[in-house]
């Protein structure tokens, strides 16, 4: 939540890729519309331009903008996602001090921010945003009355509450400071400059080489990168770590949208689990066989992947696997032991929901095996086994990709559990080459068609059972996000105990109806909302008689909950086309990666 980008190029480094260093605001700008996912309500740049900070702050999406700062080699950016105060142009980043030579950017909640503001206005301070962020410069500036720019930085985070990452910078100082407890941060190393910034894809362009910074440590980016602990400021060695993704798969590419491009590389995705992942998969089914009690976790998205992973460890591998979205668990952990394993499933691997509880759970001695896709996130850090999705990186808002390869490699380990991996094998190559026929020009012209004729509706209702309940809710959280029409998701079931009284003439129902144990009791449960005027939409291997529109899957077992979900993005995305949805990437009121509670 909150795209933060800092960059620095010392005066006597002149040299970046051969040519001159040095317009840092024009590398700021470009770092923040990387990160824009992370929040895109208002943004911000300063810079140090002749002995004093100059600032550029914009309500809205950074879009076609364009940044008219003077050319600097050292400056700090901010695209926001507004936790405290409205949407402004005073509550965007970055925030000065009184004197206007002190620039902050923040990402997390302050949260003794009314007792700081309160203090500082005693001694004179003067506010002009509602941000909790501005009580930050100005305590830095307090501190500076009596220390050095790094003391002074370091003292101040050391009094801030809460979970929080921020970069400062200082007209009187040849220096970027950065410092985090929770958010997350990393700088990156190029040839002769420094980046720092919320998450590695702001900086893949220009560097490979990275330090992740942990919890409760401070750099200082000047002619050196130097990193120390806090609160007490000690001098510790950097880790350096090399990211593989590479900056051409940040771009969008051939396509309009990510969110459209990331639903086109779910074949390869897929593929890529059954090549690269048995290994680790193998580790993976034997921590679950040998522990008592396994909890998989996850938010969002990530939370339908593994509801479906209990049923899948149910179905095929006979092990019952507990369930909890990620925000749930710190209220039904008391019986974790030091023989639990909990399998946090986190996209981003930074998500606070998951990272809370499972420092919580960590304490109690339960073995972490995180799933996450990005390397060096914070779960990744935090986790005992690691083991990477390899999706690469994703950036619409909407997880789609992130999604399917937390599918596949939850049921190639409930395949390896059962003794059956290459059957699993088999199944996701077969989903794979399911997606690419779904991907032809007449499969999407029909997808088309069918968004045209319910674009106006104001709910839909999607049911499933068994396997296809998860698919059901994950399917309607799409249309929900991406085209903003209301719809739910149930198990079949459920409808006949209240559900179905909302069913008009016309109201769309999306079935899923896989080739499986279920497919009796789902038909029979669309004939009852078609009695009722319910305008039915079947996904699955067989057509049927109920159906008024038929989006066909093969017939792949388990891994049809694939190409089931992967129709319901392709309509959300259509949907929001049809609906004039300004920008499917980035849903309002989202933000990728929520790293505030
Ligand atoms: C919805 C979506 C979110 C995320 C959720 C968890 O399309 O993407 O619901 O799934 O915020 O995010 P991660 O997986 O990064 O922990």
């Amino acid at each position: 939540m909150c795209g933060i980008f800092g960059y620095i190029s010392h005066p006597s480094l002149k040299l970046r890729n051969g040519k001159q260093t040095g317009d840092a605001a024009k590398i700021i700008f470009d770092g923040l519309k990387r990160l824009e996912y992370r929040g895109y309500d208002s943004w911000g740049i300063a810079v140090k331009d002749q002995g004093k900070i100059t600032l550029e702050k914009h309500v809205g999406r950074i879009g076609q903008a364009k940044v008219n700062l003077p050319k600097s080699s050292l400056g700090i950016g901010h695209t926001r996602w507004a936790t405290h105060g409205g949407v402004t142009v005073a509550n965007a980043h970055p925030h000065l001090d009184c004197t206007g030579q002190i620039a902050v950017v923040h990402n997390g909640i302050v949260e003794n921010f009314q007792d700081l503001k309160n203090e500082l206005t005693r001694k004179g301070h003067k506010f002009i945003s509602e941000t909790d962020t501005e009580v930050i410069p100005h305590l830095i500036e307090e501190f500076l009355k009596k220390e050095g720019f790094a003391s002074a930085v370091r003292d101040t985070f050391n009094r801030l509450k809460g979970l929080n990452a921020i970069v400062v910078t200082s007209a009187v100082s040849p220096e970027i400071i950065a410092a985090k407890n929770g958010s997350p941060l990393v700088a990156g190393i190029g040839k002769e400059e420094f980046f720092i910034a919320s998450d590695a894809t702001g900086i893949v362009k220009h560097t490979k080489k990275v330090v992740f910074i942990e919890d409760n440590q401070m750099v200082v980016l000047g002619k050196s990168l130097k990193l120390v602990t806090l609160p007490k400021g000690q001098e510790i060695k950097p880790v350096f770590h090399d990211i593989d993704w590479k900056f051409e798969e940040t771009k969008k590419g051939k396509f309009k949208h990510y969110f459209l491009k990331e639903i086109y590389e779910q074949p390869k995705v897929l593929e890529n689990v059954v090549l690269n992942q048995r290994q680790n998969l193998r580790k993976l089914a034997g921590l679950i066989d040998k522990a008592r009690g396994t909890f998989l976790l996850g938010c969002g998205t990530a939370s339908y992947a593994a509801l479906a992973g209990t049923y899948l460890f149910s179905k095929l591998a006979k092990k019952h696997i507990n369930y909890s979205v990620g925000s749930e668990f710190s209220y039904l952990q008391d019986f974790v032991t030091p023989k639990t394993l909990v399998i946090p499933i986190s996209q981003s691997g930074e998500t606070i929901d998951i990272v809370q509880p499972v420092q919580e759970v960590q304490k109690k001695g339960a073995t972490i095996a995180a799933i996450t896709n990005v390397l060096g996130s914070t779960l990744y850090r935090q986790a005992d086994y690691k083991f990477l999705l390899d999706a690469g990186p994703e950036k619409s808002v909407a997880g789609t990709k992130s999604f399917t390869s937390m599918i596949s490699v939850l049921l190639l380990t409930a395949y390896i559990l059962a003794g059956a991996e290459e059957d699993g094998k088999r199944l996701l190559l077969a989903a794979a080459k399911n997606l690419r026929s779904m991907f032809q020009v007449k499969n999407i012209n029909k997808i088309k068609r069918l968004a045209r004729k319910i674009s106006r509706s104001e709910h839909m209702y999607l049911i499933g059972r068994g396997l296809s309940y998860p698919a059901a809710i994950e399917a309607t959280l799409k249309i929900k996000e991406i085209s903003y029409i209301h719809a739910e998701g149930f198990a079949g079931a459920e409808l006949k105990h209240g559900v179905i009284a909302l069913i008009e003439k016309g109201t769309p129902c999306i079935i899923f109806a896989p080739n499986d144990e279920t497919y009796e009791e789902i038909i029979s449960n669309a004939e009852e909302l078609k009695a009722r005027g319910g305008f039915i939409i079947g996904i699955g291997s067989k057509n049927n008689n109920v159906f008024n529109v038929w989006l066909e899957t093969k017939d792949i077992k388990e891994a049809t909950i694939i190409p089931q979900v992967v129709y319901a993005q392709l309509l959300a995305y259509y949907l929001a086309l049809e609906r004039g949805v300004e920008d499917p990437d980035k849903p309002r009121n989202l933000a990728k990666s929520v790293t505030v509670k």
